[in-house]
């Protein structure tokens, strides 16, 4: 499938993390910044990890949501709504956005392990009033350790997706299965995504406590319920 996936947010560890990855697989990416030179810095160091024949470059955020129909946001939770009201312009009906955003307090100064109340239930579903009708809206990636990512090893991890849109749905689940040992799981719909966005918390005082990189596994499914990837086989 020939597509370009646009990092908004891709400076950061758990967007260059998941470019790195989708690079890694053959993918075209854009990584946006809100500076186009950092952007551009961020895709040559992954074009350095994965080789010359790596597909990406470096874009503003809104010339990267220009530039595909398939955007992966990952920004603090602090900076999503107003970036998102400033990419709103930006963002083309028919788009598809995957938001790995997590609402946690250490955004706003509080611990990690601490998530924030979300007037709509979850930074998910906040994106998913803040795009302009026709961009459909996903969540997923959230469990996902971005130090894992960024890493040379496996992730040993499941990635619940949860949409209110199948093709939405559908899509993330394509982009999960591009990384080597992550299964995605079918979550249902997008206010789970409250339910996924808190166990990042759980996660992150687990590291803490127990000095590691942990991640999820859901045990128990049928073999149908869990998507893997030709890598991961
Ligand atoms: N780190 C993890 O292991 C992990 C795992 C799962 C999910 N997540 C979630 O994924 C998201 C990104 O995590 P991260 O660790 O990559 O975060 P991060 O490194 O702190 O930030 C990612 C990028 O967001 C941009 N940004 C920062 N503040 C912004 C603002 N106020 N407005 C617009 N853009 C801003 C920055 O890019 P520019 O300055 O270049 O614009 C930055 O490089 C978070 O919501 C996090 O909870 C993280």
């Amino acid at each position: 499938m020939s597509r370009t996936i646009a990092v908004i947010g891709g400076t950061g560890a758990e967007g260059m993390g998941l470019a790195l990855r989708w690079a890694r697989a053959g993918e075209t990416i854009v990584i946006g910044s809100r500076d186009a030179a950092r952007a551009e810095r961020a895709a040559e160091a992954i074009r350095q990890r994965v080789g010359a024949h790596a597909q990406i470059t470096g874009m503003e955020n809104s010339k990267a949501c220009a530039a595909s129909e398939l955007l992966v946001l990952t920004v603090p939770f602090d900076g999503q709504a107003a970036l998102l009201k400033q990419l709103k312009t930006a963002l083309r009906p028919g788009s598809t956005l995957i938001d790995a955003t997590v609402p946690l307090a250490a955004s706003v100064g509080g611990r990690p392990s601490r998530t924030l109340g979300v007037w709509q239930g979850s930074a998910a579903q906040q994106t998913a009033e803040l795009v302009p009708n026709g961009v459909s809206v996903a969540a997923a990636f959230h469990n996902v350790s971005a130090d894992l990512l960024n890493s040379d090893a496996d992730v040993e991890c499941d990635v619940i997706v949860c949409s209110d849109d199948p093709r939405a749905a559908e899509v993330a689940m394509e982009l999960v299965v591009k990384i080597p040992r992550l299964r995605a799981i079918d979550g249902g719909k997008l206010e789970n995504a409250r339910i996924v966005e808190q166990i990042t918390a759980l996660l992150i005082g687990l590291n803490i406590r127990h000095k590691g990189h942990g991640g999820v596994r859901i045990t128990g499914l049928p073999e149908s319920a869990y998507r893997v990837g030709s890598a991961a086989e």
